[in-house]
């Protein structure tokens, strides 16, 4: 056991499959390594041996955190249980500079960084799938029935294909990616999101389903032209993907108008990433220089917040800058 130690995650992008990949399709998602999320785990706070929790929404012992908070909470107990820590007295105080909310893996980054800085300071060697089944524990909380590709994402050292029970496979990147991921500035709810496609999936199995296999058949082109380096093709499929979101109805008019300024303004494909019905679309430009351009357009048009994410070869090498900063800076 330390006196202190630090977890940290970086946010998520899910370039297409999303919702898709609740029904066991697959999908992929990308380090988002430009935000994240830290947990430091100290010794002491609380005088009854429980834990104390300081964070943006709350401070104080865990019994009288909200109830928005109960999922983090829920995940800390499983996780002390996991490690047979019965009386922790210790504080977690949690930063992210992921916006919640946004489809970006805000809730499931802080619950993989606590999870990881428990492990570590208690010393317990970190096992990547006892990590992910506890972090999962306080994504049930926030979104009910999640497939599981978020806690696993925020981890993740490059981009990956996910499906449910078959686990992440890492993807090779023929060329670089350069996206542009735009906040429509409202809070998209995944669950209600997720449960809404639940109750279509239930009234029309049959339009449901298909608009889902569509999904699975352009994440699977979408895959192939990745790797090949189609970066037209890539934006092909994030057209396409978008097309069956809305039709699934998790699209909305704020999304619609930021995806058709991206695609007015040169996006060579353009579409909602997460939950939809709020948070963000990302927008893949053919070079650096379109992303920059993309970026001033879609802020002009109303994004409350930009970010220019490069997906390559060299994503490797961003997750370990990232993660040696977080690290430092505590
Ligand atoms: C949320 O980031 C992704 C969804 O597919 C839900 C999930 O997979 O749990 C919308």
């Amino acid at each position: 056991m330390s006196n202190l130690s630090v977890g940290a995650a970086h946010g998520k992008i899910i370039l297409i499959g999303e919702h898709a990949v609740v029904y066991n399709k697959p999908a992929i998602a990308i380090p988002f390594t430009e935000v994240g999320a830290k947990a430091i785990i100290q010794e002491g706070g609380n005088d009854e041996s429980g834990c104390r929790l300081n964070c943006k929404y709350f401070c104080g012992p865990f019994e009288n955190a909200p109830e928005p908070l109960s999922g983090i909470t829920a995940c800390v107990h499983e996780t002390l249980s996991y490690l047979q820590v019965e009386k922790p007295n210790i504080t977690i105080r949690i930063e992210s500079s992921i916006p919640s909310g946004r489809g970006l893996g805000s809730s499931a980054a802080i619950a993989y960084a606590v999870v990881k800085g428990l492990f570590r300071y208690y010393g317990h060697q970190a096992n990547e799938d006892e990590i992910l089944r506890l972090a999962q524990v306080a994504e049930i909380f926030a979104h009910g029935n999640p497939s599981g590709i978020d806690v696993v994402a925020v981890g993740s050292e490059g981009p990956i294909r996910f499906q449910k029970g078959k686990g992440a496979v890492p993807l090779p990147i023929g060329k670089t990616l350069h996206l542009v991921i735009a906040d429509t500035g409202r809070f998209g709810d995944t669950r209600t999101a997720v449960e809404s496609i639940r109750t279509l999936y239930e009234q029309d199995r049959l339009t449901t389903q298909r608009s889902l296999d569509l999904i699975e058949d352009f994440t699977y082109h979408c895959e192939q032209a990745m790797a090949k380096g189609d970066v037209k093709l890539v934006g092909c499929c994030l057209n396409l993907a978008q097309e069956e979101l809305s039709a699934l109805g998790v699209s909305d008019e704020g999304i619609d108008r930021l995806v058709d300024v991206a695609r007015d303004s040169g996006a060579l494909g353009a579409k909602l990433t997460g939950g939809g019905r709020g948070g963000c679309i990302l927008a893949l430009a053919a070079d650096e220089q379109d992303a920059l351009q993309l970026s001033i357009s879609l802020k002009e048009a109303g994004a409350t917040e930009t970010y220019i994410s490069r997906i390559g070869m060299s994503q490797h090498h961003y997750f370990e800058k990232a993660e040696n900063e977080r690290a430092s800076e505590s």
